[in-house]
This record gives C-alpha cells, sequence and structure tokens, in this order.
C-alpha cells in the first residue's frame, strides 16, 4: 500500500511516499527556517503564506521522486493536528481536496503520532508488536513527552513539559547567548570542547516535596524547563562581558547537559516503574548527540533496547505522517475520524 503523506503542522512544507508504512520511497521538505531566522522563532503569517506557496512543487516532487503518479497512490494521510491552525489548514486543505478529486482514502494522522512512529521507518526495525509496551520519549520543538505506548494507537500519556518543550529551551538559549536560529543545532556545535560540569545549571522539577502530582500526571515524569532558561539568563546578565571561546563553549556544554540529564533522568524512572519491552526517543531533539549517548548508556545499563529514530526523520517531515497512517489502516483504526484540523489534537 503506498501513501502520499503531507505535513504542514509548523514551519516545515513536506509531502513523501511511503509503501507499507515503512519503505520511505520519496521525502521531500522544504524547509521554512531561513524565512524565520531574521525574528528567532516560526512566525505563523510567514509559515502559512510559505506553505501555500510551496506545497504544490513539494508533492509534485514527492511524487516524481517516488516514481509515482496522483493514480497510482493507494490513499492520502495529513496532519490534523497539533500545530498552529493557518500552518495545519493548508496542508490539510490540498489533501482533501486532493482525496475528493482522486476517490481516494484520506487518513488524518495525529503530529505526535507520526513522531513517534518514526522509530519503525527502516530497514532493520522491528516490528511494532515484538517491541510493545514501549516507554516513547518524545522531544521536538513543540513538545516534550513521556508516553507508554502500548500498541498501535494505544498511546498514554505519562508526564509532559509544564512550560517549555526541550526544543525550545535549546532555541531560547540560542538567542539568549546571540547565536542564531533554530537552536539546538548550534547550541551542539557551539558545546563541542566545553566542559559540560562547568555550571550546574537547574534539572527543573528536582524537589519532590512541592506534591506528587501536576494535574493528572506525576511531577516526577513531568519536564520543565523555564527555570534552566532564567539560570542561564540570569548566568550571562552577571558576566560583565559577552562570553565567548571556551567560557562559551562550556555555557553551550552544560546547559546542553542540563537538558539531555533531565530528559534521560525521567526516562530512567519511568523504565524502573513500568513492565515494558522497549523505550524509543523521536522528534528534532532527539539528533542530539549527548541526548543519544545518555540514553544509549541507560539502556545498556538496564538491558532495555532502545529505539532512535533515523536522523532524516527526527525533525518534521511527512514520510512519518505516512507511515503513521499505514498502521492506523491496517488495524481498521483510520475511519470515521472527525476529519478537521485541531490545532491542540492530544495523544
Ligand atoms: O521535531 P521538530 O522539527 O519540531 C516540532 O515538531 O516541533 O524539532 C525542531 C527542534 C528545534 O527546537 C531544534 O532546535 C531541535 O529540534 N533540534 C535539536 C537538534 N537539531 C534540531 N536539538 C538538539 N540537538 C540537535 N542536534
Amino acid at each position: 500500500m503506498k501513501i502520499l503523506g503531507i505535513e504542514s503542522s509548523c514551519d516545515e512544507t513536506a509531502a513523501a511516499v511511503v509503501e507499507d508504512g515503512r519503505k520511505v520511497l520519496s521525502n521531500a521538505i522544504y524547509s521554512q527556517i531561513a524565512k524565520h531566522r531574521p525574528y528567532g522563532g516560526v512566525v505563523p503569517e510567514i509559515a502559512s503564506r510559505n506553505h501555500v506557496a510551496k506545497l504544490p512543487g513539494i508533492i509534485e516532487e514527492a511524487l516524481e521522486g517516488a516514481g509515482e503518479t496522483y493514480d497510482s497512490i493507494d490513499a492520502l494521510a495529513v496532519t490534523y493536528g497539533p500545530g498552529l491552525a493557518s500552518s495545519l489548514l493548508i496542508g490539510f486543505t490540498a489533501a482533501k481536496t486532493l482525496a475528493m478529486r482522486l476517490g481516494k482514502p484520506l487518513i488524518g494522522v495525529n503530529h505526535h503520532e507520526g513522531h513517534l512512529h518514526s522509530v519503525f521507518m527502516k530497514e532493520d526495525a522491528p516490528s511494532a508488536d515484538e517491541v510493545f509496551p514501549m516507554l516513547g520519549l518524545l522531544v521536538s520543538g513543540g513538545d516534550s513527552s513521556l508516553v507508554m505506548m502500548r500498541g498501535v494507537g494505544q498511546y498514554e500519556l505519562l508526564g509532559s513539559t509544564i512550560d517549555d518543550a526541550a526544543g525550545e529551551a535549546l532555541d531560547k538559549a540560542a538567542a539568549v547567548l546571540k547565536l542564531g536560529y533554530p537552536g539546538g543545532p548550534i547550541i551542539q556545535k557551539t558545546a563541542e570542547g566545553g566542559n559540560p560540569d562547568a555550571i550546574r545549571f537547574p534539572r527543573g522539577l528536582d524537589s519532590v516535596d512541592r506534591g506528587k502530582w501536576i494535574y493528572k500526571y506525576d511531577r516526577e515524569l513531568c519536564f520543565s524547563f523555564s527555570g534552566l532558561k532564567t539560570s542561564l539568563l540570569t548566568h550571562v546578565k552577571n558576566l560583565d562581558h559577552e562570553p565567548e571561546g571556551q567560557e562559551l563553549a562550556d555555557i553551550a556544554a552544560s546547559y546542553q547537559e542540563a537538558v539531555a540529564d533531565a530528559l534521560t533522568k525521567r526516562v530512567a524512572r519511568a523504565l524502573k516503574r513500568f513492565e515494558i519491552k522497549s523505550f524509543s526517543c523521536a522528534g528534532g531533539v532527539s539528533l542530539n548527540k549527548v541526548l543519544r549517548e545518555k540514553l544509549t548508556a541507560l539502556s545498556e545499563k538496564t538491558g532495555v533496547p532502545l529505539l532512535l529514530c533515523p536522523p532524516a526523520l527526527c525533525t518534521d517531515n511527512a514520510a512519518m505522517i505516512a507511515g503513521a497512517a499505514y498502521e492506523k489502516a491496517r488495524l481498521g483504526k483510520a475511519m470515521g475520524e472527525p476529519l478537521d484540523v485541531n490545532p491542540n489534537l492530544r495523544l
């Protein structure tokens, strides 16, 4: 089954053709990063205008790259939330119109479900049934969550960030340090040769004396990155000069260490508490080298297998949407959904 996926939830305009949920035949992405860089973050108006301008060409590129046509694909899949409403609407309207015109099924996919599925999109990945129940760490620019995955589409949120997402924390740190946007890859680069123990930045929600629950979530499985960001701001303000060279590398390395440590600590806690067969990490921040090393070390220490997202599918893409759609269709879970965009869609 060949599915044409379309993704436009934030600032990546993407389309891809995926066969049987795993084989990526094409993965076309127009990244709008350069358009948003001057503003230090994503500007919704600019994002939706660029989706309108680029999506038709990106869909053509995905079909051509896969050697497919509108007639030869079996179904369409589209991200219907969560994300920026004005961005989601562009991909959604295009997909719905194409599905109606072609008389083919349209499968709506939760963007987070797409990220979680992406760890299965490589040749040597085990089948989903072999590794469930799985603990999923989803870390992107818009979300940081720990998810219990008991089966395809059977996801339960164990904890999430109560303020900034991990990627957002890195993006904001890069802005404070005047390094540019997006922050994750720049902080990683700047941190090379830096001492991760130079500054002890806070890990967020570390004290357990303030009650056990945050809403209905266990405090020990939730994340908080706003204190870390403030701590960096205070540290930089207290310097009487702009940090550079080794000092800058030490700050970046210590900050990156705090983010990766806070994430890994929650995963370690969840591994102790729940009976699971594996754990996984997906989303843009899962590209981070230090985080990958820490999670790999945790896997070796606990003996619980780790599935990491293939680097090409970590940041937003449409292949993961087409992949997740196939799993939903395979299990008969694709029909009867309210097909409209939902910017606040939850797992
Ligand atoms: O998954 P994604 O495209 O965003 C959402 O769906 O929200 O991830 C983008 C995020 C950005 O915050 C970016 O700074 C971060 O992923 N990122 C990284 C790295 N590459 C991208 N964070 C840490 N280390 C990296 N190497």
